[in-house]
């Protein structure tokens, strides 16, 4: 396992739209457990393909409800009108905070490391990671959903920070 560099905001992978991943691989193997050890290191909840480099529709989501969520080729829907206002920052965008509404309750149809498919409802913040992630395999970073400023985030803060 390794630790990856991670691409940040101006580089233009962070642009571009991600591809399907169609097989599972060691290459592929690798890069899920060296995003999972990438994200902890740099104390995210989330990490998008596109954030190291790689253009693959895949992503690691660990909010600390106990499950390593990990996302292939996934499609997500927002379930019912309801919305969310809060603050989301990104690890691309290091030192940043913004409000952005998201979906509370979504559904989620992916593929996981074993590349077997499954659903999940999530809501909250859950649904707040699963949807930024996903928009970055989209090449949409949030700064482009930012409702008002994007903030600085005071040092003090960064702790109870969730970088996703
Ligand atoms: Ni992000």
């Amino acid at each position: 396992m390794a630790i990856r560099s991670i691409r940040k905001i101006g580089d233009s992978i962070l642009e571009k739209k991600c591809k399907e991943i169609k097989e599972m691989t060691d290459k592929t193997r690798d890069l899920i457990q060296d995003m999972f050890e990438t994200m902890y290191d740099a104390n995210g909840v989330g990490l998008a393909a596109p954030q190291v480099g790689i253009l693959k529709q895949l992503f690691v989501v660990d909010i600390g409800d106990g499950v390593r969520y990990v996302c292939i080729n996934p499609k997500i829907e927002a379930v019912g009108e309801e919305e969310q206002c809060g603050e989301e920052g990104c690890l691309s965008v290091p030192g940043k905070e913004g409000i952005v509404t998201r979906p509370m309750k979504i559904e989620v149809k992916a593929l996981d490391q074993n590349m077997q498919e499954y659903t999940l409802e999530a809501s909250g913040f859950l649904a707040r990671a699963f949807s930024h992630e996903n928009d970055h395999l989209n090449g949409i970073l949030y700064t482009e959903k930012v409702e008002g400023e994007l903030e600085d985030v005071v040092y003090e803060e960064l702790d109870e920070e969730e970088v996703i």
